[in-house]
């Protein structure tokens, strides 16, 4: 028999969107006039990128990046590779990175390295969550919207072994 994991809420609809809509407001006043390009890591970030750029008034494009880590584990591999590298140029660019979770850190900062050899003329990183305790290598988010315990979350596009995604809410996975 396949025993479900117990959830338990940790981060409700509303909040979340309230969490959207403070940072959307913070990115729409720092990217006036920029030649934005919004960058979504695959595939934890795609509900998250879908409900903020909706809320950015702004001329801005998209692209999305795949890394690979964790497989089906809990805990990052610490060897991260990418997966669908960008096709859009991004030299010159304003470049936002937007992350579902920072974790060890290991992801974003290799991420981060990756988009630093296209040339951008700015690259600032946000995340909707952050669980700041497990962190291996320091990273600066700039635009942040929840910092969360050291549980495994799922929901509004995280994912545990690919399930859940679909949940509108964030909830921790109970051991
Ligand atoms: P890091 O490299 O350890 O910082 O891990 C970052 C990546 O791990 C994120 O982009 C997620 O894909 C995944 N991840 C880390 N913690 C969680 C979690 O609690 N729930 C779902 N995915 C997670």
């Amino acid at each position: 028999m396949v025993t479900q994991p117990q959830l338990r809420i940790l981060i409700s609809r509303d909040e979340i969107a309230k969490a959207v809509d403070r940072l959307a407001r913070e990115i729409n006043k720092d990217y006036q006039g920029k030649q934005s390009l919004l960058i979504g890591v695959l595939k934890g970030s795609f509900v998250f990128m879908a409900d903020l750029i909706r809320r950015l008034d702004l001329p801005l494009e998209l692209d999305f990046v795949r890394l690979s880590s964790y497989g089906a584990a809990r805990e990052s591999s610490g060897k991260v590779r990418v997966v669908q590298g960008i096709k859009t140029p991004m030299k010159g660019r304003d470049v936002l990175v937007v992350e579902d979770i920072v974790d060890t850190g290991i992801t974003a900062s290799f991420l981060l390295d990756y988009l630093k050899t296209k040339k951008p003329a700015s690259l600032k990183f946000c995340a909707l969550t952050d669980k700041p305790s497990r962190r291996r290598i320091p990273i600066s988010i700039d635009y942040l919207g929840f910092a969360v315990p050291d549980k495994f979350v799922v929901g509004y596009g995280l994912d545990c072994d690919e399930k859940f995604r679909n949940l509108p809410d964030i909830y921790v996975i109970e051991d």
